[in-house]
């Protein structure tokens, strides 16, 4: 959830083994910090006896005492307090050694640190208490104890209460604790239980559409419950995605939709789209979760509704949106696998928000480093393939003659960016390399390389036919290698073709000063490159001039020198 675990708990991974532990490197971990972690009492003991100093922190600032909370170690834990720890030393997120054993669901540790007079409303970094973390994991016992300690019920970075957190990941205990000990007002009563029933409607593990019914029938109640003041909803304007469904606003409404689970589905949606906010990060899975199903029943069109939704959320909230793109290639491929129709309209949303994507990528690269280059320079890579399947896919869709030109207009505001691989591929370098890799979730049932149709598009498109990888390799220099030109005798010459009728020229040398022809490795497209070579006698000349190296430089005009340092 929210602002959770993924990152703030990160520098403790999820280690079981002590060599899990010392593979993962920790910078600056000390040998008893080690030993707390992994559980070994005789060694803490021997350690501190002989001076080992209890306060020591690695690199994220996690100190052995935070290592023994994570792996709920309550005697060693209990061992160095008593030996002077200091249990207020919070990791580099602020994330305190109550809020680990809290979310790692270690209650007698988190009972002797409160009695230790572990502060119980510290807040991490990312605004969240103690009772966030036990509360999305749904640690009920924890809740219990935190609330007995008069945790307070504050808002974390998302304004999201533990009580919310409990609700949106389907802890209904903990919400039912909360509610029956926390004075909260009517309204986060309400929007609690209606949260909570929302959420069990789309949620792949919890799934549970009576429990939605019930919950969301107490939240009406509590709605209602006094005639002289009811508390009517908020109602947002409707979402195509939807289904253009407006929220129930009354018990009998409600009542109405009891046995109707499509319904009920798509009012958990807007439930949490309203409570939560369309900018929150968790509420996009359940829409994605929900188009999934639907897509599972050949229900295309409500999953594609639903997914394009979620994707613009996503979107809005400069969110990383790879697997989103990947996603609808794989749909609309096992569409055109199926004879399902993909609409024109579809590709071209997709495809513009690919370029966006794209275009945020490469900033994201730009202002990253190290590990985080690393991910943000695949996640770019990934969506430049996804592209090129979304290419692919619009070659085989039926589309009228104005739809094919806002696509076209997609293609080209990519190409405008000339988005590159790292080994300096660009988008028709691999539409020609039988080596550029094919998701195979069923777009390789629908897209593969090199593509005629996709090297025409793109080249119509305005991708530039003279284009270098690192290696100094025109799109030509990779065809020309292609390994199947009996078999796929077609491809390889409408390839051929397209490029030297877009001008790419037959005797332009890479780095190795290899010239398409010198890098022909099959006869066939060696004579396919000679019908297409029309070596001028200029270009003759200029090879002259390079292989004698005669010097040219300040002697010919200036255009004709860069003319002779192609060849
Ligand atoms: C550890 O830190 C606590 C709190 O600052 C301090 O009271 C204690 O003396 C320190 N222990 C050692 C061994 O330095
Ligand atoms: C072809 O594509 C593969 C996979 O992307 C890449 O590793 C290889 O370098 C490309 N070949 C050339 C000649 O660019
Ligand atoms: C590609 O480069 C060659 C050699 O300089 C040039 O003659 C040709 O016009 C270029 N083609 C395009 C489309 O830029």
């Amino acid at each position: 959830m929210a602002c959770f675990g993924k990152e703030i708990v990160a520098a403790d991974r999820n280690f079981t083994t002590f060599v899990d532990w010392i593979i993962y490197v920790i910078d600056g971990a000390t040998a008893l910090w080690c030993a707390a972690g992994a559980g070994h009492f005789e060694v803490v003991k021997l350690l501190v006896s002989h001076g080992a100093n209890v306060n020591h922190t690695t690199v994220t600032n996690s100190t052995p005492l935070r290592a023994a909370c994570f792996d709920g170690r309550l005697d060693i834990v209990k061992y160095l307090v008593e030996n002077h720890a200091s249990i207020n030393i919070a990791n580099k997120y602020d994330n305190t050694c109550l809020m680990i054993a809290a979310y790692k669901g270690h209650v007698d540790v988190v009972r002797y640190l409160l009695e230790q007079h572990a502060d119980p409303n510290a807040k991490a970094h990312c605004g969240a208490t103690a009772l966030h973390f036990a509360a999305e994991a749904g640690h009920l016992e924890i809740v219990r104890e935190l609330v007995k300690w008069k945790s307070a019920m504050m808002v974390n970075g998302h304004g999201m209460t533990p009580l919310k957190v409990a609700a949106e990941s389907c802890k209904a205990d903990v919400v039912e604790l909360l509610l029956a000990h926390a004075d909260c007002h009517r309204q986060s009563r309400i929007e609690a239980l209606e949260l909570l029933g929302a959420s069990f409607a789309n949620d792949r593990e919890n799934y549970d559409i009576m429990k939605t019914y019930h919950y969301l029938y107490l939240a009406m109640l509590e709605r209602y419950r006094d005639s002289e003041s009811i508390i009517g909803k908020e109602i947002l304007p409707q979402i195509e995605a939807y289904g253009n469904r407006a929220e129930c606003r009354t018990p009998q409404e409600l009542e109405a939709i009891r046995q109707d689970r499509d319904a009920l589905h798509m009012e958990g949606l807007i439930v949490r789209e309203r409570i939560l906010g369309s900018d929150n990060i968790d509420v996009s899975h359940p829409i994605i979760y929900r188009g999934a199903v639907y897509a599972d029943n050949m229900q295309f069109e409500q999953c594609i509704k639903l997914w394009l939704h979620a994707l613009h959320l996503r979107q809005k909230g400069n969110r990383n949106t790879h697997k989103d793109l990947l996603r609808f290639a794989q749909v609309f491929s096992q569409m055109i696998h199926l004879n399902e129709p993909v609409k024109a309209k579809d590709i071209e949303s997709v495809l513009r928000c690919s370029v966006l994507e794209i275009e945020q990528g490469a900033a994201r690269v730009r202002s990253s480093q190290d590990a985080e280059l690393h991910t943000a320079t695949d996640n770019y890579e990934c969506n430049i393939f996804t592209f090129l399947y979304l290419v692919c896919i619009s070659t085989k869709t039926q589309c009228r003659d104005e739809e094919q030109s806002r696509i076209n207009k997609q293609i080209y505001n990519l190409i405008h960016l000339d988005p590159r691989t790292r080994d300096g591929s660009s988008l028709l370098h691999h539409a020609v390399n039988s080596s550029t890799p094919v998701d195979d979730f069923h777009t390789n049932d629908v897209c593969s390389f090199p593509n005629a149709l996709v090297t025409k598009l793109l080249l119509d498109c305005g991708a530039d036919v003279n284009a270098t990888d690192h290696e100094g390799n025109t799109p030509l220099h990779l065809i020309v290698q292609y390994n199947r030109p009996i078999s796929d005798f077609l491809t390889l010459h409408s390839i051929i073709i397209s490029l030297v009728e877009a001008g790419a020229h037959t005797d332009m040398t890479n780095k190795q000063k290899k010239t398409p022809l010198d890098k022909s490795t099959t006869g066939v497209s060696e004579i396919l490159l000679k019908t297409q070579m029309k070596l001028s006698l200029k270009c003759l000349a200029a090879r002259a001039v390079r292989g004698y190296r005669i010097p040219y430089h300040n002697q010919i005009p200036k255009t004709l020198e860069e003319f002779v340092e192609f060849h």
